[in-house]
């Protein structure tokens, strides 16, 4: 049997006055309405746990947090969300990907990086990336313009171009020596020149016959 309403304050500050009686503080407070009966001779098998008081044969009243026929049950308030478990007073054992006091909030496993936001889909914690970002946790940059010959992606919008190749996109090739008379540099150091010109630089005209 459990003695209902065991967290009402009046029924808590009767127990201190019973308990305070019994071990004879003389600082203990008197007087206090008694809202039970406290059988002093009282048995309860299996005993009171959590620090609950025996106060009738197997009747336990539960201290704070702790509830249940011999006070075995914590409970927290607010309830653990998300199916977490009461582990003691006030505190929640959340399931993966939840977190927080009350297992309330969603944690994505790593982090969500770069301003992304941890969010619940279907009970699944998911990162919301900004729109430049993207990836499980927002770590891959997106550059909308693509990077062209082998240029990685470093930041949102930028690339990061291998040698010999400049531009947003990596899409310029750079000649180390200028393409002459209207050639085009098309790749490292590769130009393609007008007619009549040929040679590396297109500095050589051919000879017309
Ligand atoms: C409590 O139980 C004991 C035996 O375990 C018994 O002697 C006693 O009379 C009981 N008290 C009450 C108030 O029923």
């Amino acid at each position: 049997m459990v003695v209902a309403g065991l967290s009402s304050p009046v029924l808590l500050a009767s127990l201190l006055a019973l308990v305070g009686v019994c071990s004879a503080r003389s600082d203990a407070p008197r007087g206090v309405a008694v809202g039970f009966v406290f059988d002093p001779k009282a048995k309860c098998e299996p005993p009171c746990e959590h620090g609950g008081v025996c106060i009738r044969n197997n009747t336990c009243f539960c201290s704070r947090g702790y509830e249940g026929e011999t006070c075995q049950y914590a409970n927290c308030y607010p309830k653990c969300k998300n199916g977490g478990a009461c582990l003691r007073p006030g505190k929640c054992r959340c399931r993966p990907g939840y977190g927080g006091r009350y297992c309330h909030k969603v944690t994505c496993d790593g982090g969500c990086w770069n301003g992304g936001d941890c969010i619940a889909v279907n009970g699944v914690a998911k990162c919301i990336c900004p729109s430049s970002w993207t990836g499980s946790k927002c770590q891959e940059a997106i550059c909308p313009q693509g990077c062209r010959n082998g240029g990685i992606c470093m930041a949102p919008g930028i690339c990061s171009c291998p040698e010999g190749w400049l531009g947003g996109a990596c899409h310029t090739a750079v000649c180390s020596k200028p393409c002459l008379n209207g050639g085009k540099c098309i790749s490292p150091d590769k130009c393609r020149c007008r007619p009549p010109f040929s040679g590396p630089q297109c500095e050589e005209r051919k000879k017309s016959h």
